[in-house]
């Protein structure tokens, strides 16, 4: 790709976008801090008890973990010597300060829309508002061949890589702008939402549609009136992203709570409602078989009738459904999965996380629970103490009675899931080693073509 072409596009592209409208005011360290919390680096950059931004959390994948790094401004082991042109290198191209690939494990393929006016106060933030911490994460990537050649990832790159910054959409209001610049770009919606094709690059005609992510399953957020969130209003959308409960929306779990968490409800409510009117808009895409919207299904129901005066089996993997949840589920979810209203413990039917296609995200909750912050009563996850075959009898249970009959858990599902190190096995975070295997192989085919070329003259 001609490089000043695209210097010179960026350049134009910026002016447009740097309109006051973005300005969120403060100085630039205090701009920095909110673009960095919308952003949701702290996320991925401290590893769990470990201090902020100085990185080391595995993001797994099959091949291998991939660490995160140290992020804060220490001149030894962060990016303390980074420059702005280099820090806006790495989040726009993916590019290290020594020149290397960072691997997409790294959202640079969102952030890149970003304008130079947002990096630059994120370069404050990092740089004078960051605590530096000297010292490397406890651990560091090492992938096996070939997986390990950063250059491979410069050819996916050039092919599905698009750096060109956020350019405001003149038919729009700055609202609407102002959600797609966030949605977009720092908030990095489509990287987990939007599903890949076989190069793992993202299906830009289904933008949104629904996505893997390490074994769990990102919604299509559409305005598709069934197989997307169309039957949700701006209002119950503008409170899912700021962690509040909406009744019959299963709340966030796995990696949507961490993002609602640590990024989304820490946004302004002007930002919630500009990334709720831009994600109302976004072109339905349908699913084709799915004719019933999640939050739809069930109805309040039990099975006490089949578990009245029967003994429980010796065995424990022969219990029913109805024994399992009468056991493990109806203290908080009450006899008739109808949960408490008010009370935090919601109901399980006509509720999001039953209704899907997919049954990952209620293996994962039921294996995992919902971690929250500030959460009075949080759900507790079984994984200790239910075996792969219950989870399957329970989650099949769920699914006949309150939730989409037609979605199914299945007992090698089960095991996959249980395991955070194989549960993306098959899913986005294998994206990396797709992306690794992909391009490591049209480099082998380039290599191939030039030596024919060779031997022919
Ligand atoms: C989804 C996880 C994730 C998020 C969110 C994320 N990063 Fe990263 N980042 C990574 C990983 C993993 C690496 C290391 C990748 C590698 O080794 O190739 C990385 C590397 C980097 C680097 C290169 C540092 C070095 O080692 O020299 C910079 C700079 C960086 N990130 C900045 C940011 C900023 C700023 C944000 C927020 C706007 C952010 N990251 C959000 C996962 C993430
Ligand atoms: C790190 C990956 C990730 C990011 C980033 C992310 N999401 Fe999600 N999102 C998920 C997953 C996984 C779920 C399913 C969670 C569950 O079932 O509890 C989800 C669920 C949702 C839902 C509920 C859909 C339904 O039908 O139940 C909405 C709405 C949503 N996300 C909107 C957004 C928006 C808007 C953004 C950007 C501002 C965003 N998400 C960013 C992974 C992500
Ligand atoms: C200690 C009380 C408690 C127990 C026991 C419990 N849950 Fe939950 N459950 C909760 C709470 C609280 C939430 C909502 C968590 C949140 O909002 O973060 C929840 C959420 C859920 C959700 C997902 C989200 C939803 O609302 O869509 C499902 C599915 C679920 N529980 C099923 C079960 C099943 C099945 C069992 C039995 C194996 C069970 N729960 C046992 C308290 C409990």
């Amino acid at each position: 790709m001609n490089k000043t072409l695209m210097k010179s596009s960026w350049l134009a592209a910026v002016v447009v976008v740097a309109a006051p409208a973005f300005a969120a005011g403060g100085t630039d360290i205090e701009r920095g801090r909110y673009l960095a919390t919308a952003g949701d680096c702290v996320a991925c950059h401290t590893a769990p008890g470990g201090k902020s931004m100085a990185g080391g959390l595995a993001l797994n994948s099959p091949l291998g973990s991939i660490y995160s790094t140290n992020i804060t401004p220490s001149k030894t082991h962060g990016i303390g010597n980074y420059t702005l042109q280099q820090f806006s290198d790495a989040l726009r191209h993916g590019k290290r300060a020594d020149g290397a690939n960072l691997y997409p494990a790294m959202p640079y393929t969102a952030y890149a829309k970003t304008t130079d006016e947002d990096i630059a106060a994120m370069y404050a933030y990092f740089m004078q508002g960051v605590q530096p911490v000297d010292e490397a994460p406890a651990k560091q990537t090492a992938l096996p061949f070939p997986f390990n050649i950063r250059a491979s990832l410069g050819v996916w790159n050039a092919l599905f890589h698009d750096a060109t910054p956020y350019k405001a959409d003149a038919a729009q209001t700055p609202e609407w702008n102002r959600g797609a610049y966030l949605a977009q770009g720092l908030a990095h919606c489509t990287t987990c939402h939007t599903p890949r094709t076989s190069l793992m690059a993202e299906d830009l005609k289904r933008s949104l549609g629904g996505g893997e992510v390490g074994g769990w399953y990102a919604p299509n957020i559409t305005s598709h009136a069934t197989s997307g969130i169309g039957s949700w209003t701006q209002q119950e959308l503008m409170a899912y992203l700021s962690g509040k409960p909406v009744p019959g929306k299963g709340p966030a779990a796995g990696p949507m709570a961490e993002a609602v968490d640590h990024s989304l409800k820490h946004l302004s409510q002007e930002d919630l409602k500009a990334i709720a009117v831009y994600i109302k808009s976004v072109p339905a895409v349908d699913d084709g078989s799915i004719k019933q919207a999640a939050d739809s299904f069930g109805k309040q129901t039990d099975a006490l009738d089949t578990i009245r005066g029967v003994d429980l089996p010796k065995e424990y993997n022969a219990m029913t459904g109805a024994q399992l949840y009468d056991a493990y589920c109806a203290a908080c979810h009450q006899a008739q999965g109808q949960g408490t209203e008010g009370g935090g413990l919601p109901a399980l039917f006509h509720n999001t996380s039953l209704g899907h296609a997919s049954s990952n995200n209620l293996v994962q909750v039921l294996l995992h629970g919902i971690e929250r912050y500030e959460a009075d009563t949080v759900m507790p996850g079984f994984a200790h103490e239910l075996t792969d075959t219950q989870i399957t009898t329970l989650g099949n249970y769920l699914l006949t009675n309150y939730g989409n009959p037609a979605a199914k858990v299945t007992q090698s599902q089960v095991a996959q899931l249980r395991d955070p190190a194989t549960a993306g096995a098959d899913s986005g975070l294998l994206m990396l080693a797709r992306v690794g295997m992909g391009a490591g192989l049209l480099v082998v085919l380039a290599i191939i073509a030039w030596l024919l070329r060779r031997r022919k003259a």
